[in-house]
């Protein structure tokens, strides 16, 4: 052992340098230890580390971010979506307008919402415990072929029944043709508008 590379024992627990930097007591055949703190850079990038993976797994594998959340969403959507397209084949905004000026067949529709629809929607459109379907507020709707897929569809959570399991879709077309002619009739006790202002 030479004394140039290794300190003697009495010098094992003095600083080596200005810092806090400290050789420990052991001493193995001439091996010895320094005991350096970590620094300040390593600690700060482990606790962040940590706090990261926290917040990471908080966010992002619970609701609402939660990446098998989001893809549930995104899914629902599309199928919603599809399927739309598949009740709407042929069905336009424009064919439901016409439809809408066919006096002889709003005569059946009115027959036909008088008997299932009014009791909710009232017999003029006007609301009770459905909403009014006579003025420019709507909730699902933002054009013609949204009343379609609404009446067909339903909303069963809030009560509007999902007409489509027991009215033919020719039905359903006449009865949204009505609803549309509906629009902007005034009718008497409407009840007060909800959702949205749409124009269509
Ligand atoms: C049992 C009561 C009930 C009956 C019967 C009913 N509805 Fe509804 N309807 C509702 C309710 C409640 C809502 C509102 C749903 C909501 O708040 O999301 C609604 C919503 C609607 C909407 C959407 C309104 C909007 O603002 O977007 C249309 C269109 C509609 N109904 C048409 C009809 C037609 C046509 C019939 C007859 C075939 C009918 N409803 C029968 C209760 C009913």
């Amino acid at each position: 052992m030479s004394d140039v590379t290794q300190p003697s024992p009495t010098d094992t627990a003095k600083p080596l340098s200005e810092g806090t930097a400290q050789i420990l007591d052991h001493n193995y055949d001439g091996i010895q230890e320094y005991d350096n703190p970590l620094p300040g850079w390593w600690k700060a990038l482990f606790l962040g580390s940590i706090l990261f993976s926290v917040a990471y797994l908080t966010l992002f594998t619970g609701e609402p971010f939660s990446i098998a959340h989001e893809y549930e969403r995104e899914h629902a959507e599309l199928l919603t979506r599809a399927a739309s397209a598949d009740l709407l084949a042929g069905i336009t905004n424009e064919s439901l307008s016409a439809l809408a000026q066919d006096a002889e067949a709003m005569q059946a529709a009115k027959t036909k919402y008088l008997a299932v629809c009014a009791s909710c929607h009232g017999e003029a459109g006007q609301g009770t415990i459905g909403p009014n379907l006579t003025d420019d507020h709507w909730i699902h709707c933002k054009e013609v072929t949204d009343i379609y897929l609404t009446i067909y569809q339903g909303v069963e959570a809030k009560g509007m029944i999902a007409w489509g399991k027991s009215l033919k879709p020719e039905e359903i077309q006449l009865l949204t043709a009505y609803v549309h002619s509906l629009r902007g009739s005034n009718p008497a006790n409407p009840r007060a508008p909800q959702g949205e202002k749409t124009e269509f």
